[in-house]
């Protein structure tokens, strides 16, 4: 590789890493809103920051379900699988389908840019409350 290319490659490099990954958040009424996610962030986060309806009773500690998201089903295998303890609070959640997942368990990388998740309408809070 010629020097002048090493530099451009380099430029490129160094641009896609600092590239913020962007997450598409469907909510109620279908309409879609692409936001940035930064990498280390939970999808409950950056839902929230940005006034969407996820309420995250718990704060993230998997006792309510009220982050309950539905991940487009073209991106579901590629997270990291859910715990066995948010598979049992998932199994609680209301609307529970093929692909949901608890967003204060899904921590946004490299790898997510481009997800698309669903904010049900609706949720159980398992805490009562
Ligand atoms: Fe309560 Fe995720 S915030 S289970």
């Amino acid at each position: 590789m010629s020097s002048g290319a090493t530099i451009v490659a380099s430029v490129f490099f160094m641009v896609e890493s600092k590239r913020v990954p962007k997450v598409t958040f469907i909510i109620g009424d279908g309409k879609a809103q692409e936001v940035d996610a930064p990498i280390g962030e939970r999808l409950l986060e950056i839902a929230q920051r940005h006034g969407f309806d996820l309420e995250g009773a718990c704060e993230g500690s998997m006792a309510c379900s009220t982050c309950h998201v539905i991940v487009d089903p073209s991106w579901f295998g590629k997270l990291p699988e859910a715990l066995e303890e948010e598979e049992d609070i998932l199994d609680l959640a209301f609307g529970l389908t093929a692909t949901s997942r608890l967003g204060c368990q899904i921590t946004i990388d490299g790898t997510m840019d481009g997800l698309v998740v669903t904010i049900p309408g609706h949720h159980n809070n398992l805490l009562g409350r």
